[in-house]
């Protein structure tokens, strides 16, 4: 099933990570910067690596449902069946902590973000490994997240080994759910490719009523604005049309001209070319990458690449 390059590149990222180094991990989202979830000073390197603060908890990766006794501490009816449904797959719930799982890994939260990733790579890292691990996107604190192996080198040279697990299918960060305390609200902590509708069409085989909601973890500030940002300043243009004069003279920039990020119009390809072309747009020469907020991008699948646009921008006009 994999390459005898590939076959190496997994045999190589387990005995890094058995060692306690972190590794470039491709996932269908985004590339992760893995660490065993056990060792403290293995995940200790993720936030080194990535000039991370503290307070921003990272997700647990596993590769079997059996692995969740030593994650979590409760595994209800409505996870269970959430993870049925959309595991393996780009869907992060978080859920009550298991004893295991330190402060570290959570910044001091009882609560522990759990993701089953479909990438086989992963997969198959994971199980070879016999423990979980910890993994957020594989970029400096802030920045655009990674999409291909040559991402992770470009941002960590040769810090880091990376496994190459050809470009991210899907391209975005996953969807990341957090529920109350009688599971019978879903709440979207950070949009993504599962979107709230995937959910609430699910939800309608459920045993039970359960409604799904939009609500930002205020106790996981991971996604303040100002993330995913471009090493060059994006503009979004939502009213204005484009005038680079005074876009520079806002930004007080010395280059006048911008570069105009475009999207495909279906927002699957949209979401997959997305980091990969505003990395693009950021090696040119010019002082600002600019985008048009278009109306007809109504679809749930652009309410995600929109949150991520708009935390990753400088100026909206
Ligand atoms: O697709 C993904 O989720 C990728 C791949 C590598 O799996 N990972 C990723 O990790 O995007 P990261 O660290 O860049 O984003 C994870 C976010 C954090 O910013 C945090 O806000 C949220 O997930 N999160 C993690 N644990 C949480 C918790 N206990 N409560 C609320 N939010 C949590
Ligand atoms: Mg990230």
């Amino acid at each position: 099933m994999f390459s005898v390059q590939q076959q190496e590149e997994i045999d190589k990222a387990i005995s890094n990570l058995k060692s306690g180094n972190v590794v470039g991990l491709p996932t269908e989202t985004v590339y992760g910067l893995a660490a065993n979830v056990f060792d403290q000073s293995a995940v200790q390197k993720i936030f080194e690596t990535k000039k991370r603060p503290f307070f921003d908890p990272l997700i647990v990766h596993i590769s079997h449902l059996s692995q969740l006794k030593s994650v979590v501490s409760e595994f209800s009816d409505l996870p269970q069946f959430l993870a049925e449904r959309f595991w393996p797959g780009p869907l992060t719930m978080v859920l009550p902590k298991g004893a295991k799982i330190t402060g570290l890994v959570t910044s001091g939260l009882e609560t522990v973000g759990v993701r089953f990733p479909k990438h086989t790579m992963a997969q198959k890292i994971i199980s070879g490994l016999g423990f979980p691990v910890a993994a957020p996107s594989a970029n400096l604190f802030g920045k655009t997240s990674p999409t291909t192996a040559e991402h992770v080198r470009s941002e960590f040279g040769d810090k880091v080994f990376v496994v190459d697990g050809g470009p991210c299918e899907v391209g975005l960060e996953s969807t990341v759910i957090g529920f109350d305390e009688n599971y019978q609200i879903v709440k979207i902590h950070r949009p993504g490719a599962i979107t709230n509708k995937d959910l609430e069409v699910a939800l309608n085989d459920f045993s039970r009523q359960v409604y799904v909601t939009y609500e930002e973890s205020k106790v996981a500030p991971g996604h303040l604005k100002h993330h995913y940002m471009p090493t060059l300043p994006l503009v979004i243009l939502e009213k204005e049309s484009l005038d680079e004069n005074k876009i520079a003279t806002l930004l007080k920039i010395e280059k006048k001209s911008g570069v105009e990020l475009k999207l495909s119009s279906d927002p699957v390809l949209a979401a997959r070319e997305l980091y990969v072309k505003l990395r693009e747009c950021s090696q040119m020469d010019v002082g600002f990458i600019y985008v048009f907020k278009n109306e007809s991008q109504i679809n749930e699948l652009w309410t995600a690449i929109w949150d991520r646009l708009s935390k990753a921008s400088s100026l909206v006009l």
